[in-house]
């Protein structure tokens, strides 16, 4: 299942790198306030559910452009291109992300930077691996020398202030905080180290779920912003090294509303 998954995501990566060289030409349409999709978007997305559909054509799935399909135990979640703002102006941070679960527990994980050619991927109790090297959660211990990703919470505004209170105690107690604009790339960053932490409030399950394998793999920890489950259903996440991750949820609690403590 995660040779399908890769051959998925290396296909989809091709569609997105042809795009990249010709900008001018993409068609880009706007879903809601400040949530785009290009042609590239639903190219990708096409191409994953036809190798999946081909080698399993009994699983469920659930996309981001073109949403539920299917009735299994198996389900695949699919970000075609997470990151589609980036991939429009040209900023070269964006991924292909593709989770299997089976039984609601993750098994196998994507994440795919075509423009790097850098391949992310898990399988539950196998380890997680950048291309043929095994990952592990950064080493860090302490916040003051930790490098924190997070993203903004710029489609629902009405989280906007406790966000912004969060971020002023994270930017004052890190080494810094980078907001990259691909929500599944910056968890694989967390799982390969490069990142010692990240949050984000808003995000949607084909965002988390391949990073989310990878963190895990790789001996981070993940949760909600007070370090529950159900993250996946809310869209409220904290990841990060054990040590790291538990300082961070510490920050974030006196800035939690009741609408963020879900
Ligand atoms: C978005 C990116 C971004 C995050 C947003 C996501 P998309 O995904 O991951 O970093 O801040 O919340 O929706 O729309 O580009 O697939
Ligand atoms: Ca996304
Ligand atoms: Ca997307």
């Amino acid at each position: 299942m995660l040779n399908i998954a890769v051959k998925a995501a290396r296909r989809a990566g091709s569609i997105i790198n042809r795009a990249s060289l010709n900008l001018d030409v993409l068609t880009v349409t706007s879903k809601s306030f400040n949530d785009f999709v290009s042609n590239a978007d639903r190219a990708a997305e096409q191409a994953i559910i036809e190798v999946i559909k081909d080698a399993y054509p009994e699983h469920a799935i659930l996309a981001e452009e073109s949403g539920p399909q299917g009735d299994s135990d198996y389900l695949w979640m699919i970000d075609p291109l997470d990151g589609t703002t980036n991939f429009v102006h040209g900023f070269p941070q964006y991924a292909v992300s593709i989770a299997l679960s089976h039984k609601q527990t993750l098994t196998v994980a994507v994440v795919y930077d075509p423009g790097r050619n850098e391949l992310f991927t898990a399988t539950r109790g196998g380890g997680a691996f950048l291309n043929d090297r095994r990952l592990r959660v950064s080493k860090r211990i302490r916040l003051a020398e930790a490098l924190i990703g997070t993203g903004f919470p710029f489609r629902q505004l009405k989280h906007l202030d406790s966000y912004l209170a969060m971020f002023r105690d994270v930017v004052k107690s890190t080494a810094g905080v980078r907001r990259a604009g691909a929500a599944a790339l910056d968890l694989a960053y967390v799982a390969a180290g490069r990142l010692d932490g990240f949050w984000e409030i808003g995000l949607s399950p084909w965002d988390i779920a391949a990073g989310n394998l990878l963190i895990q793999e790789a001996g981070g920890l993940m949760g909600d912003l007070q370090g529950n489950d159900g993250y996946l259903e809310s869209g409220n996440v904290v990841g990060g090294n054990p040590k790291i991750f538990a300082q961070l949820i510490k920050i974030l609690a006196p800035h939690l509303t009741s609408a963020l403590k879900k």
